[in-house]
């Protein structure tokens, strides 16, 4: 890419941070590169200057951008061995570890339409019981596209979207409402849908279970690196994260000890606060 060339886009990625607040400087830049000149084909535009202007006539193009480059592609189960081993294996003991009334936090990380939160809501509900789960859970679903919010706060999904779901799911947590499907009321309550931006907002706290699937992969190592100590920050001591199939501790291994590493299942690892340095100090 010419020096010129890569100017005009430091340019193009200020316009969208100064006129609309989004901030894609740590994304991977060839991908969001090839993203961005899909649209500006699609507009006809020819340089990164011309495609300003067009933002700048045509407001409304800024919701078509978006939903080129930030990839919403999900679905229930994703991966479905994972949510097997998170549900069978790393859940369990997570769950036992607590006393009978304490509560249970979990954030999911990049939700796009709410079907990884769904998931989450499912396999909860039956390793603790409807009940259990509406009195205990706090299950924070975010995404920093308002549009895939509005899709997961409704809940409701296509015969299609719910192929992935293990038998008998669809008829005890989905009921029929026209020729879609939404998910059960009661436990849909629990669930608190929020615009968050991964990279310039302040993470959700005391967490039990952060599952952060197929977003990380879209920053480059810099950003992952600030990514990753502020979801070690978010989680409690005890706390699992649960990374994407296609994605990799890039940076702070020391921060995550697998729990299954095929699975991408990792438990935090304490940071040592100052008053267990200062009895190591001789
Ligand atoms: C491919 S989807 C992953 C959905 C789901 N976690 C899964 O694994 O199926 C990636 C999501 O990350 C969201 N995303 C991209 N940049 C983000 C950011 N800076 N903060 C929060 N979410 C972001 C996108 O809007 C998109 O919904």
């Amino acid at each position: 890419m010419l020096s010129d060339d890569n100017t005009a886009f430091e340019a193009l990625l200020e316009y969208l941070k100064r006129s609309r607040g989004f901030d894609f400087s740590g994304y991977k830049r060839s991908s969001f590169q090839r993203r961005v000149q899909k649209q500006m084909h699609l507009r006809g535009a020819s340089s990164y200057e011309d495609y300003i202007d067009y933002l700048e006539v045509h407001p409304e193009e800024f919701v078509s951008l978006l939903s080129t480059v930030l990839i919403n592609v999900t679905s229930f189960f994703r991966d479905a061995a994972a949510w097997s081993y998170l549900q069978e294996q790393a859940l369990p003991p997570l769950l036992l570890a607590k006393s009978p009334n304490e509560p249970i936090r979990i954030w999911s990380v990049g939700c796009a339409s709410g079907e990884e939160a769904h998931t989450l809501a499912m396999i909860l509900t039956e390793l603790l019981g409807a009940t259990a789960f509406r009195q205990r859970v706090k299950l924070y679903a975010t995404d920093i596209d308002e549009d895939a919010l509005s899709h997961a706060r409704h809940a409701t999904y296509s015969q299609r979207d719910l192929e992935p779901l293990p038998e008998g799911y669809r008829e005890r947590y989905f009921e029929l409402s026209g020729d879609r499907y939404i998910f059960r009321a009661d436990l849909r309550r629990v669930v608190i849908f929020g615009r968050h931006d991964l990279v310039q907002d302040a993470p959700i706290s005391r967490l039990d279970l952060l599952v952060c699937r197929n977003t990380l992969m879209y920053f480059n190592a810099q950003t992952q690196a600030r990514i990753l100590s502020r979801l070690h920050f978010a989680l409690s001591n005890t706390g699992v994260l649960f990374l994407g199939k296609a994605e990799m501790l890039l940076t702070h291994t020391n921060l995550f000890t697998p729990i299954n590493l095929s699975h991408r299942i990792f438990a935090k690892v304490p940071k040592p606060n100052l008053g267990d340095r200062v009895l190591e100090t001789p």
